[in-house]
Parts: structure tokens; sequence; C-alpha cells
């Protein structure tokens, strides 16, 4: 059985004081889940008082990118190093704004991807189609590609550990939602292409996170599709009761 994982990534928004009363709240509302895995992925600024925040609770800590050298002239970037020294657990890679608006590509979502293995932190990488793309039925074509290069040159041992979110860029901040069956098609075609890849041991235990306009609405039966493995949440996590209500779905 693979356990579920509920993401929130909080993008560009939350100043100190607001990162704390989101946090707060939210640790005291999931207190008794015990049976999914719950992240919250902040941005750099407050990752250190939400660490200090979630100790002993059953929240973990997530960034929402990483440089992949470990250290250096690199002005503005953060290692993986330092992300696993104030206790993060996990990363986001190659979310689709990073790709969009920042340059991000398969190759360097590759590097990212090995530097945070080598520091111990555990990957979320993200696929994902525009809409441009599915109207001109190359869905399958560009997440196989996304997967198979941001993946290259992985040590087989690794495959198991990593985590992945099928976000397609249409629906993510959008209101639009893939539909369940939609989502589960280009999950199982991820699972699929892991097989091929990797064998059914490692593609069986690879969580695969759905994530575009997730709400408490439609998380429940985005769950309950067979390859969904767990949810990567923008909008919605922002607030404790609508993030709690996904985490409890
Ligand atoms: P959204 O964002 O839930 O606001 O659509 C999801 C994401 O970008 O990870």
């Amino acid at each position: 059985m693979r356990k579920p994982i509920l993401a929130g990534n909080w993008k560009m928004y939350k100043k100190v004081g607001e990162a704390i009363k989101l946090i707060s709240e939210l640790k005291i509302k999931v207190q008794d889940v015990k049976d999914r895995e719950i992240i919250v992925c902040p941005a750099y600024t407050v990752l250190n008082k939400v660490k200090e925040i979630i100790k002993d609770s059953n929240i973990k800590i997530g960034a929402q990118d990483v440089y992949w050298e470990e250290k250096g002239a690199f002005t503005g970037e953060i290692s993986p190093d330092m992300l696993k020294d104030i206790g993060c657990d996990y990363v986001i890679i190659g979310h689709s704004e990073r790709r969009h608006y920042f340059g991000e590509t398969d190759d360097t979502v590759n590097r990212k991807l090995k530097a945070a293995f080598n520091s111990g932190l555990l990957p979320i990488v993200c696929v994902g189609e525009t809409l441009r793309e599915r109207e001109q039925n190359l869905t399958f074509k560009v997440i196989e590609k996304q997967v198979h290069d941001g993946l290259k040159g992985l040590e087989d041992a690794l495959i198991p550990k990593l985590i992945i979110a099928y976000e397609p860029v249409w629906a993510i901040g959008t209101g639009k939602t893939a539909t369940p069956e939609e989502a589960q098609e280009v999950h199982k075609f991820i699972r699929d292409f892991l097989k091929r890849m990797y064998g059914e041991g490692s593609s069986n235990v690879i969580r695969i996170l759905y994530g575009g306009s997730v709400k408490p609405e439609n998380i429940s039966q985005l769950m309950s599709q067979e390859d969904i493995d767990g949810g990567l949440v923008g909008g919605a996590s922002l607030d404790a009761e609508s993030f709690s209500k996904i985490v409890k779905y």
C-alpha cells in the first residue's frame, strides 16, 4: 500500500506572521491524522520558523526549489545541504512555474534531483502538459520526455523514494481540475512507464501526486483513483481549514 501524501505548496505567499498563524492552526487541525503524510512547502524566508513550530508534530517540511551545487559563488541560490541543515525533508523540483518563468528544463530538473538525493532530501518532481500540448494530443509524449529526461542516470536504488507530481499546467491556479478519470489516465501512463524503466517493484511504490486546483470538494474523488497517491495543493493550502479538509479527505 502506498501511503497518501498531501503536500501544500505555499508559493510566494505568507510573510512571517501569516506563516506562523497558518502553520499553528494547521498543526492543531491535523494532529490526529496518522495514516497520511502531511507536507508543507513554505517560502525560504519562513522555512526555519515553520520548522520550529511543527517540531514533534505529524507535519513535515519541504522547500519549493533548490540549486544543484553544494556551495560556492552562486548569488541568490540555496543548496540541498542548507535545506537539510534547517531540517527540510522534501523539496519540490521542476514546478511548472519554475519551468515557465525561470527557464527550468528537464536537464536542470535532473541535476537538482540528483543533488537533492545526495543530501538526503526527498524530491517531489513535477511534470505536466500545457493546454496547447493537450489539445494537440501531445500529453503522453510530453510527460514521457519529462519523466525520462528528468530521471536520467538516477541510481536504481533511489527510484522507490521518488515522488512525482502530475500537474497539468492548464489546471494550476485556474480552478479547472482534471477530471479524476483524466488524471488517472496520465498517472497510469507514468506508472506504466516507470515499470518499463525500473521494474514493477519500484513502480508499485513510487507515489504519484495530482496537482492543479485540488480543493476539499474534489480531493476524495481524485484519491479514489487507483494510481493517484496524493495531492500537491497550491491555493487551497493557504488556509488551514481548507488544507486540513483536504488532508482528511
Ligand atoms: P493550485 O496549485 O492548487 O493553486 O492549482 C497547484 C500547484 O501549483 O502545485
